[in-house]
């Protein structure tokens, strides 16, 4: 039998569905019940009517949808797979900068860990975060923890005043405002394409930018025919599966998530057969994290 085989199996045997993010290997999508960028992914986390949630991505991800669907068990099949911008956040300054401010909002990527949100007023992602802020009736606005989403919503919303952490994701940050520029010479006739935790010099290039499922509709619908992909590369595998036609450039040779990509088919086989990994957290940690994830689903409908 193989893995795929293997997985299909104790999928029936445990009623399980499988979520995977963009950012997994392309057979570890094709495992998958739901593929998509986080903000899809936490809402089908939290309608998900199955008793397991195996989930294709890092840490982050599996907390959050067991925070928003707590009767399940929700399995990482790495337990290692984790986010390092998730941890880029001080609550110290959090209090600090609550105490300064009453009228602040603290606003929390969803890249962030479990106890990070229970000190927050409400999550976002990078596809609703623009929405999210807008409808927050706080004009201070502390983001955390990516410093590079925040300041991209705040030059949207310039009747806002943010205050900005120094979290990053390094897989973005490392592309360059000079690795566009070559990209470009390279293919004169593409539109570049970038997610909004890179940094704002490389955004300010860009044609477009947006989440992980942003860019893919975008070059979807698009006429042009050519693009520079200025995220993560396992964004590859929509993008060519929608568009055979059109031509898709990584923007360097090196956007790739480490975290992300160990996930791995047999581990995911093997969290099944052996229930492995099970997300556990307390329930009052749970419980509160739980306010500004269901607050975003609310703001971001
Ligand atoms: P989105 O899924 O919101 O595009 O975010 C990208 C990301 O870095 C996930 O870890
Ligand atoms: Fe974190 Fe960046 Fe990897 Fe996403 S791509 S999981 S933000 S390190």
């Amino acid at each position: 039998m193989t893995t795929l085989e293997r997985i299909k199996q104790l999928k029936k045997e445990k009623n399980a569905v499988i979520l995977a993010h963009y950012y997994v290997d392309d057979d570890v999508q094709e495992a998958a019940d739901y593929v998509g960028d986080s903000y899809y992914l936490s809402k089908a986390a939290a309608s998900a009517e199955a008793d397991v949630i195996v989930f294709c991505g890092v840490s982050f991800m599996g907390e959050s949808a067991k925070i928003l669907n707590p009767g399940k068990t929700v399995l990482m099949p790495d337990a290692a797979a984790d986010c390092p911008m998730a941890h880029m956040a001080d609550i110290e300054k959090i209090k600090k900068c609550k105490e300064e401010y009453d009228d602040l909002a603290v606003v929390c990527y969803i890249n962030s860990t479990a106890l990070l949100k229970t000190y927050s007023d409400v999550c976002v992602t990078s596809a609703n975060a623009m929405d999210v802020v807008r409808a927050l009736p706080n004009r201070h606005i502390y983001f955390i923890p990516d410093a590079n989403l925040g300041q991209f919503i705040a030059s949207k919303l310039p009747d806002k005043h943010f205050i900005f952490n120094d979290g990053y994701c390094h897989v973005h940050k490392d592309i360059t405002a000079a690795d566009i520029q070559n990209a470009k010479e390279a293919h004169p006739d593409a539109l570049v394409l970038i997610h909004p935790e890179c940094t704002p010099d490389a955004v300010a290039l860009a044609d477009y930018a947006g989440s992980t499922t942003g860019i893919i509709n975008y070059a979807s619908a698009s006429s042009c025919s050519e693009f520079i992909i200025c995220t993560e590369t396992g964004v590859f595998k929509e993008l060519k599966d929608k568009n055979p036609e059109k031509g898709f450039y990584p923007v360097h040779g090196h956007q790739c998530c480490t975290d992300m990509k160990l996930i791995t088919l047999e581990k995911v086989a093997r969290a099944l057969e052996r229930m492995e990994h099970p997300v556990e957290m307390d329930e009052e940690t749970r419980r509160k994290a739980a306010r500004p994830l269901e607050r975003m689903l609310e703001l971001a409908q």
